[in-house]
């Protein structure tokens, strides 16, 4: 169902609304459903439990493959353009991708991944990425896809939380000029795992890398053979579909969980009608499979609606940071969706490497990850759609699966640096801090979701009760996305950040107490405090306070390792930007670290500190100040 007009907006939106389960129905009867499902939803937000299109069961790669084989088998389904940009690149059309797909789950069976069996892909973005998340699709497995950036500790932490008995991996992988040794990081985390049955290894870089015999295999010998035929096992609607993990306000990421029916339904739904794609458009979504949006809107979204989706590499800095601009004209790619801290990072290059392409199949481009501030925001619609391609600020959620506000191009209007309106189906709030709703507009409050849609989380892998506890108890009866958000006098929103101990490097969502327990595991540290700060390119910066237990001759040095041992403990995307020692941390009577203060400091405004004096220990205010770089003396 794709949206055409602003009457069709609103005619859905109002739909959607009065008469749910007959709006999501009719878009769920454009699927193949193995068995018809007896009901559209069944849900309540008290336990939670949130049930969609309950009796129906399907496949999602027949509604990604099969069906397209058969209506038009040798249009391209996925484009690959390598790192380097003077290597080949690589096209598959739906029948090969199908046949890639089927002999990869024929592998996969081989060796003993029954339905319901997590599967680990920690993989650069190589095409083979998507075939082993389709592959595990095809037979029921549970993918969980961990983004090769992660150290093995992260690796670990999440291969043993979903017990994955089998990984997929690739020898090492290339970004920019570097080469990473994928695995060997594999090799270090499996050996604090005891789940890992066996390991198969796609060979990217050739180079050197240890097999254990009996438990890692070559993906290309195994492919050999491989039949390409493989039926599509029959999963309930609600049946796991993948598991993907995501940073928490506590140390522990949660594996947040999202099921068939109705994830099919919605990153196909959000995908057609937030690119308004059409049938020969070339589609580019700049990032990693490792994320989410890489999950709902470079495989499945796009997949689902037949679509060519293009997927890229490398880095948008290498060979030169005209490296996006080249590849939107070489593929003439018509939708074009990246990151603020990407337009930011390029925007600060100057306008060279932009003026050497001329962008002119763009028709739509998009924002995702976090807000995007007004300046990049104009240089994107200067620069790049050239004043003419709606720009798309998508806000969604790991938990969400897909897109909730966003524009929708030539449908609704835009407003610079706000996401605007919810698609129909979706019911967004705010609610003031007591939790009461804040109807009228021109405000601003606690974003909150009044009504299931299909793609909402279902659970939290191994911890139904953190669901609870995260999501529905903080405002009863709603779901609570942990961002604040405006409301314009038109109703359209914008979403300001997260109100919890949550911060967004470059898109990422990353925790403060798991930055803090990664800081901490260095032996020399008694105490530490993370919070987010302004950063230009980033969108936030991660700032660290340190208290070491002895005193630190060279603090360079120091903070050399504490960085070292953040990027052994979760991945070099965790390094703190600013590391502050500290002799002691701001504190409450009761102990409790003043974080506000912290941030304040952080942020280089101390004008609002407030009232110091009831702390515990008032001093050290003015020691962290003193020392901190971030306020100019
Ligand atoms: O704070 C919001 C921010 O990213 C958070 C979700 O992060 P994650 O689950 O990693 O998913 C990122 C990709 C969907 C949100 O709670 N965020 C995401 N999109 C936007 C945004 N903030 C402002 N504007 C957006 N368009």
């Amino acid at each position: 169902m794709q949206i055409r007009n602003w009457d069709d907006y609103q005619n859905n939106y109002q739909k959607s609304v009065e008469d749910p389960e007959k709006f999501w129905g009719e878009i769920a009867d454009q699927f193949i459903w193995k068995k018809p499902y007896k009901k559209v939803l069944d849900w309540d937000f008290e336990t939670p439990s949130i049930k969609w299109f309950e009796g129906g069961s399907l496949n999602i790669t027949e509604n990604c493959l099969d069906r397209h084989v058969k209506t038009h088998p040798n249009k391209k389904a996925i484009i690959w353009e390598p790192n380097d940009p003077n290597d080949d690149g690589l096209t598959w059309t739906y029948q090969e991708l199908y046949n890639e797909v089927c002999s990869f789950a024929n592998v996969l069976k081989k060796h003993g991944v029954v339905k319901g069996d997590r599967v680990c892909l920690y993989m650069p973005m190589v095409p083979q990425l998507a075939v082993a998340v389709l592959a595990c699709a095809r037979i029921g497995a549970v993918h969980s896809v961990v983004f090769a950036g992660f150290s093995a500790q992260s690796l670990a932490d999440r291969i043993d939380d979903a017990k994955c008995k089998l990984i997929v991996t690739t020898d090492g992988a290339f970004r920019g000029q570097k080469e990473i040794p994928i695995k060997g990081i594999v090799d270090e985390a499996v050996s604090k795992c005891d789940c890992v049955e066996k390991i198969i290894v796609f060979k990217r870089t050739e180079q050197y890398v240890s097999m254990t015999a009996q438990r890692d295999v070559w993906w290309h010998e195994e492919m050999e053979n491989a039949s390409t035929d493989c039926p599509a096992e029959e999963m309930e609607s609600e049946d796991m579909l993948f598991i993907l993990y995501t940073s928490g306000s506590t140390g522990k990421p949660k594996g947040v969980v999202h099921t068939c029916g109705g994830y099919m339904v919605y990153s196909h739904y959000s995908f057609t009608n937030v690119f308004q794609y059409e049938a020969d458009d070339i589609y580019w979504c700049t990032a990693d499979i490792g994320w989410i949006t890489g999950h709902s809107y470079i495989v499945y979204g796009p997949l689902l609606a037949g679509a060519t989706t293009l997927m890229f590499e490398g880095i948008p800095t290498w060979p030169d940071a005209g490296r996006f601009w080249a590849i939107c004209d070489k593929y003439k790619v018509n939708q074009f969706y990246t990151a603020p801290t990407a337009i930011r990072s390029l925007m600060s290059k100057g306008l060279e490497p932009v003026a050497r392409y001329s962008l002119n199949s763009l028709k739509v481009i998009g924002s995702v990850g976090e807000p995007i501030n007004e300046e990049a925001w104009r240089w994107y619609n200067t620069y790049i759609g050239k004043n003419k391609c709606p720009i798309v600020d998508t806000w969604w959620q790991t938990e969400t699966g897909g897109i909730m506000i966003s524009p929708i191009p030539n449908v609704t209007d835009i407003r610079p640096t706000y996401a605007t309106y919810p698609l129909p189906g979706i019911q967004p709030i705010l609610l003031d801090k007591d939790g009461n709703e804040i109807k009228e507009n021109n405000v601003e409050g606690l974003l909150c979701i009044k009504f299931p849609w299909p793609s909402i989380v279902r659970t939290l892998y191994g911890d139904h009760e953190r669901l609870k506890q995260t999501y529905f108890s903080t405002f009863k009866g709603y779901y609570f996305t942990g961002d604040g958000a405006k409301r314009d006098t038109q109703g359209r929103y914008r979403i300001i950040g997260r109100v919890d101990d949550v911060i967004n490097v470059s898109g990422h969502r990353m925790g403060t107490a798991e930055v803090e327990n990664a800081i901490n595991e260095h032996p020399w540290v008694v105490e530490s405090a993370v919070v987010g700060y302004p950063h230009d390119i980033k969108g936030q910066g991660i700032y660290a306070y340190i208290i070491p237990d002895r005193h630190i001759e060279s603090e360079q040095a120091f903070i050399d390792e504490v960085n070292e041992t953040v990027r052994k403990e979760i991945g070099p995307i965790a390094k703190p930007d600013i590391i502050q020692v500290v002799s002691g941390l701001p504190k409450t009577r009761s102990g409790k670290i003043m974080r506000r203060i912290l941030r304040k400091i952080a942020s280089g405004d101390i004008s609002t500190l407030g009232d110091t004096s009831t702390l515990l220990n008032p001093d050290i205010v003015e020691e962290i100040i003193e020392k901190s770089p971030m306020i100019k003396k």
